[in-house]
């Protein structure tokens, strides 16, 4: 019984592992420069500015804004600038790069 026991949980750990190499080696593989890296990052931002940042509700719209004029709100909500009531904690979550990636993509959406 015993070694029935271990038997299981050997196969288990080996179909975990097995699962686990497989996505290890396809995902970078597969992925070199991710060219969609910029719309990804700013889709974090759709669920209250609206998709490509095109607002239809009372959050402000964020698409067709100047990316300087939309990097500096960020780094004026990440450092307690600028009152808010999310912003100052969402703003907190990303590097400079991304906030520049994201201001910049969203700078090229139709109003
Ligand atoms: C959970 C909802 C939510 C998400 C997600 C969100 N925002 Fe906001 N955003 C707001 C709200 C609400 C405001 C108004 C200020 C406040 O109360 O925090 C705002 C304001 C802003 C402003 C100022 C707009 C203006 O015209 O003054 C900018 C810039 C901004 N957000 C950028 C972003 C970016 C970039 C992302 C994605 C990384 C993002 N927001 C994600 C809710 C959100």
């Amino acid at each position: 019984m015993k070694s029935l026991h271990s038997f299981a949980r050997t196969a288990a750990f080996a179909a975990t592992f097995a699962a686990a190499s497989a996505f290890a080696q396809t995902a970078p593989a597969s992925a070199p420069v991710d060219k969609h890296l910029a719309r990804n990052l700013a889709a974090q931002c759709a669920n209250c500015h609206g998709t490509n940042g095109k607002s239809v509700a009372e959050v402000p719209s964020l698409a067709g804004v100047p990316a300087n004029v939309t990097i500096q709100k960020m780094k004026d909500y990440r450092d307690g600038k600028l009152p808010a009531t999310i912003m100052h904690q969402l703003a907190k979550g990303y590097t400079d790069e991304q906030v520049a990636l994201i201001a910049d993509y969203l700078s090229k959406q139709p109003k």
